[in-house]
């Protein structure tokens, strides 16, 4: 398989779509303000069901940054445990779902040398997460707690815009459900209100084009396995 190219800008809205992919490791080099500022700009112009415009955004930078990585990792390293307010995953998981969740990541952990069963370095991976890969900008993203699954959706294109616009400024991302389960720590480092709910976490940066996990090609099911095509 040949490493991605994770270098340069998306050119194309396909090219975006395409070259978009989660990364867990990224430079330092910083992001300019009027860049980021334009990402959630034209992300906001995602529909959302009578233009309810359900997403509420927490840029993390410098101080901001730091308060939220020391808080969370605090809360990790004391294994506390992952306590999501709005469940992301199902309680059980089933088939196709549990066999495509498990080959990712076991394709991650083979491609980092941590072999199975060796829950230290496991642990150690996930908790790169929450020093967001070493970029320098991070987010976390909250909605209304009373909103309903119709605005859920809405959130899904918005992220995904952000994501997308992202690959066009020549930045890379990794949406990061992991931080949905530490929102109390989160709390004690933003003054987040009562009722937003953490819909998850995200890392923006320029890749780390040395690193190794960021070579991970994820797979897709088929187009005639999750399309029906009628008359
Ligand atoms: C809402 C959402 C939450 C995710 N949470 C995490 C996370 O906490 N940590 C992580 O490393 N990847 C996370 N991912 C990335 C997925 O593992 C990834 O999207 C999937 O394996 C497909 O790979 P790709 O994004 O590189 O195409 C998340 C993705 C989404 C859409």
């Amino acid at each position: 398989m040949t490493h991605p190219d994770l270098s340069g800008s998306a050119q194309t809205v396909t090219d975006a779509v395409v070259t978009r992919r989660s990364l867990r490791a990224f430079t330092a080099q910083a992001v300019d303000d009027d860049v980021l500022k334009a990402i959630f700009v034209n992300a906001a112009r995602a529909p959302s069901g009578t233009n309810m415009q359900p997403w509420r955004v927490h840029i993390l930078k410098n101080d901001g940054l730091a308060k939220v990585k020391a808080s969370v990792l605090e809360a990790y390293d004391a294994d506390v445990p992952f306590e999501a307010e709005e469940p992301y995953y199902p309680d059980k998981f089933f088939e196709p779902y549990l066999s495509r969740r498990r080959k990712v990541g076991w394709d991650l952990y083979s491609l980092m040398g941590i072999e199975r069963g060796d829950k230290q370095k496991m642990k150690a991976q996930h908790r790169r997460n929450f020093e967001f890969f070493d970029a320098p900008v991070g987010a976390v993203f909250t909605i209304h707690r009373d909103l309903n699954t119709g605005s859920w959706l809405d959130y899904g294109m918005f992220l995904q815009n952000v994501m997308l616009l992202a690959r066009e400024a020549g930045l890379h991302t990794c949406p990061q459900a992991a931080f949905c389960g530490y929102h109390k720590a989160i709390r004690s480092a933003l003054p987040l209100d009562q009722v937003e709910v953490v819909v998850c976490g995200m890392t923006i940066g320029y890749a780390d084009l040395n690193a190794i996990e960021n070579t991970l090609q994820t797979e897709r099911a088929s187009f005639e396995e999750f399309v029906t095509v009628h008359g």
